[in-house]
């Protein structure tokens, strides 16, 4: 049986009683000295306990201990912490965490080792409780853990996972349907390969924070070592796998940890691969995640517009990708946009909307219905509302739209104009009659004839043509909210 422990423990007397106990109970203790060893432990030795020293509450510890709890992964490990704070800020915090024991030294040789026996005990009942057929289920969850485990580490995701995920099902399902890679694009290995995406850069849990976080260009060394993500995700993949039995959904993984950086000429990292050499879904991840770094905002540059973004791409045809590969992507331009789009990163939208910001802030505009015939446009719209912590419903036409604001309140009905069954006058008109109805912006294609004034008749009290720029809804919205007053 496995018997790691992992302690991170400061004080001396603690450390030499700790010691004493772990050799009576035959156990063996692993020290780390900086919390990046924690995680990269944490994956490699599939820890029986974790006993830590938290003094105060800015340690990181604290936060780690919640990362922890979060994940299916690695929340049942138990954890013992020792302080020697009295401090009430921090016992609470403590209380809160969920964990196994808190102990207060002078450290009693019987009793610490009484409590670690109890501990161990309790999670060996646990693991009796797991049966085989939990495996599969154990599998997959533990899988989405670890991704979950890499999003809290790496600055760069956010919605970043989702969005390589969809580019790269774009490209293989629309790559099956002009002929090529049939052989391994069937359903099966598309959606294995959509699920193993996110795992890509599983291995920067383990690069230290004052490299995976550097706002800065990294210097030649820091770059060797932010290199070695690919390495460092392949080995814990391929560790996974020899524990679980292999899958070939952890190949996929492993795989796309691998070589998502290698180059179709050669070039890349970590192996240099050439061409083919390369797995097919290393060279579906390059162009993927090429093109959402360049058109998304990053701690060290700004986004790059769409086109900007696709002409690179064209320019590592043969080089940087497999020609396949960005033929099939200048096919997808609208769609790539559309993904983009879709899955906006919620805090650069924020951030560029002062006045949205304040509108959310002060409760002013909570609940959005978009009123929109186009499904693209509406789902689009919604996400990226959502992103920005709106609550949001939508209809397909006026009759929807109708019987909504009937039956709930908003403060802001976005609207389309031209609409099958009941258009967006129709349905101003409409709500116009209600005592107290919500404020309602146009949203419509570029069409000059219509003014402001004709559309005050139906109600309409704002107007803003597409595509929509969110900022100018907030404007529109604060100004008609002052004008009320
Ligand atoms: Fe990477």
């Amino acid at each position: 049986m496995n018997k790691n422990i992992i302690t991170h423990i400061k004080d001396n007397e603690i450390v030499d009683t700790l010691k004493t106990i772990f050799k009576e109970l035959q156990l063996i203790e692993l020290k780390i000295f900086e919390y990046e060893e924690f995680f990269h432990a944490l994956m490699h030795v599939d820890p029986k306990m974790f006993i830590v020293e938290i003094n105060d509450v800015k340690n990181p510890y604290l936060k780690i201990i919640k990362i922890m709890k979060k994940s299916v992964l690695t929340r049942d490990v138990p954890i013992i912490v020792i302080t020697k704070s009295k401090s009430k800020e921090l016992f609470d915090q403590l209380c809160h965490l969920d964990i196994q024991a808190i102990i207060y030294p002078p450290l009693y040789i019987s009793i610490m080792k009484l409590t670690i026996e109890s501990v161990l005990k309790s999670e060996k009942d646990r693991e009796m409780l797991l049966s085989t057929q939990d495996i599969q289920t154990v599998q997959t969850v533990m899988i989405s853990s670890l991704a979950t485990l890499a999003e809290y580490r790496d600055p760069e995701t956010g919605e970043h996972i989702k969005r390589t995920q969809n580019y790269v099902k774009a490209l293989a399902t629309t790559l099956r349907k002009d002929g090529l890679f049939v052989d391994e694009l069937t359903d099966e290995n598309i959606e294995l390969i959509y699920m193993s995406v996110p795992l890509h850069d599983i291995g920067k849990v383990a690069i230290k924070d004052n490299i995976l976080l550097k706002p800065g260009r990294l210097s030649g060394s820091e770059f060797e070592t932010m290199k070695t993500h690919t390495t460092l995700g392949y080995e814990t993949l391929i560790n996974v796998g020899s524990k679980l039995k292999s899958s070939a959904f952890l190949e996929y993984a492993a795989d796309v940890a691998y070589t998502h950086h290698e180059k179709y000429d050669g070039t890349g990292y970590p192996m240099g691969l050439k061409g083919d050499e390369i797995p097919l879904i290393g060279r579906l991840m390059a162009v993927a995640d090429v093109y959402d770094a360049l058109v998304s905002k990053r701690v060290y540059k700004e986004s790059m517009t769409h086109s900007d973004a696709i002409d690179i791409i064209r320019s590592g045809d043969g080089t940087h990708f497999d020609p396949r590969i960005v033929a099939c992507t200048l096919k997808l331009e609208a769609t790539f946009q559309n993904i983009s789009q879709t899955y906006i990163d919620a805090d650069h939208l924020y951030k560029s909307n002062s006045q949205l910001a304040t509108l959310l802030e002060n409760n002013l505009l909570k609940k959005i219905l978009v009123v929109e015939d186009s499904r693209i446009v509406r789902t689009i719209t919604k996400n990226q509302l959502v992103a920005l912590g709106f609550e949001v419903d939508e209809a397909e036409d006026g009759v929807v739209g109708l019987q909504k604001v009937q039956s709930n309140k908003y403060d802001l009905i976005l609207l389309d104009l031209e609409m099958p069954r009941m258009n967006g006058y129709e349905m101003a008109t409409e709500v116009k009659k209600m005592s107290q109805h919500p404020i309602m912006i146009a949203i419509t294609a570029a069409d000059f004839n219509i003014t402001l004034t004709e559309l005050k008749t139906f109600g309409i009290m704002g107007l803003i043509l597409k595509p929509l720029d969110f900022n100018r809804i907030a404007t529109n919205y604060a100004e008609i909210l002052r004008a009320k007053e």
